[in-house]
């Protein structure tokens, strides 16, 4: 899997960190290669200098994707560039990791899905944070059930580095860059992957969105407005078993003391479970049995794909993000057996849905039926 990259900025190179380190998977059966790297900036160019294998760098996607050499590419850029790069991706008959939100917008999402299923090459879109250990033993437990009646459900992302008012702006703080889904479109693909993927879709949206900061230092001593939302908290009911439980999604760019922390919970009558990113070896089972106890398990490097990483070590980012490529290339090759895989276009279509009725409840304070 010869792999391109456009934008090499904070995750173009969290990739081609994945990719350097693509030999401690195990038995795995495609290999990768970082082969081309297209960014607007000379520094980060230059960074890219460093991967041997990495034969082409440039300033324009187009000589990226004309490139042969290129069977997949990995588009990492502002949210506003996200359909032209993705269509130009698809045009040019390469198959596409996207990066979230897939589009500023619902309706750009809904054509590039289309776009994708027209052009029949294999497209994904990035959320790293189920390939955890933690997150898959959470999924497992969900899909071994047990739980009794299912009685609320919470799958949250939480950053507190906004909490600092002289932080400068970027393109993340501003709708035109952003989307008007603010921070929906940075944080929310990564809590509805889990419930997405079992079954778990809202029907029903009741949102409250937050904007705290409206300015913020512009970098060259004054100050850039910031349109952006910051916090939105999502109150959904999803069907199950024929009721109705209530679904919290939390998207936070000012969550006190949280630096990266994602998180999610299963709660029932008779069992639950829960795992963050804040413990990050750790497992939270609830048991109801004559007493109710929450149980801690010790977790250790059981990823979805073995590495040769000892079994007692702890996980971080960067290896769940390679677990996510490694789904990535092993579903392209028809090999994923049945693992967890990354978020499908119609996947990202239907976040887009319920951010786009998180904005209408939100306007009219009422729920948003989908
Ligand atoms: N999966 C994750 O955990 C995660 C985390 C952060 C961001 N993201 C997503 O990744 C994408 C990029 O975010 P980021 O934080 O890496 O942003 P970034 O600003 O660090 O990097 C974006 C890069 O795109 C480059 N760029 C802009 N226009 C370009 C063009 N026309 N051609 C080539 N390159 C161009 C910029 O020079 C910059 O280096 C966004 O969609 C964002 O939502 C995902």
């Amino acid at each position: 899997m010869r792999v391109g990259i456009i934008g090499g900025g904070l995750m173009g190179r969290e990739a081609a960190s994945a990719f350097g380190r693509w030999f401690v998977l195990e038995n795995f059966p495609v290999r990768a290669e970082l082969v081309a790297v297209c960014d607007l900036q000379d520094k980060l160019l230059d960074w890219f200098r460093q991967i041997p294998t990495v034969k082409l760098l440039t300033k324009d996607h187009r000589e990226l994707l004309a490139s042969a050499e290129v069977d997949v590419v990995y588009v990492a850029v502002p949210h506003n560039l996200h359909e032209r790069m993705y269509l130009d991706v698809l045009a040019a008959g390469k198959d596409l990791l996207a990066e979230k939100p897939f589009g500023i917008d619902l309706a750009a999402a809904r054509r590039i899905r289309d776009a994708a299923a027209a052009s029949g090459r294999f497209v994904r879109c990035s959320s790293e944070f189920p390939f955890l250990p933690g997150v898959q033993r959470a999924v497992q437990a969900f899909q071994a059930g047990g739980f009794g009646k299912l009685l609320e459900i919470h799958s949250c992302f939480w950053h507190a580095s906004d909490l600092d008012p002289t932080k400068a702006v970027n393109w993340k703080r501003q709708v035109k860059t952003c989307g008007e889904i603010g921070v929906m479109g940075d944080l929310g693909m990564h809590v509805v992957h889990v419930p997405f993927r079992l079954g778990l879709k809202p029907t029903r949206v009741y949102a409250q969105l937050q904007k705290i900061y409206t300015q913020r230092p512009d970098g060259k001593g004054g100050m850039a407005e910031c349109d952006t939302w910051d916090n939105a908290m999502l109150h959904c009911d999803v069907a199950v078993d024929g009721r109705e439980v209530p679904m919290r999604l939390e998207m936070k760019r000012l969550a006190p003391g949280a630096t990266n922390t994602w998180w999610v919970e299963f709660l029932g009558t008779d069992g639950g479970v829960r795992y963050s990113t804040a413990e990050p070896k750790t497992l939270w089972i609830f048991e109801r049995q004559k007493e109710q106890r929450w149980v801690r398990v010790d977790l250790g490097f059981q990823t979805p794909f073995p590495t040769i990483t000892g079994g007692i070590f702890e996980p971080g980012f960067p290896d769940c993000f390679l677990q996510m490529w490694a789904a990535y290339a092993a579903e392209r090759a028809g090999a994923l057996g049945g693992k967890f895989g990354c978020v499908t276009p119609d996947e990202a279509v239907a976040s887009h849905e319920v951010f786009a009725a998180a904005l209408e409840s939100h306007r009219t304070k009422a729920a948003v039926t989908l």
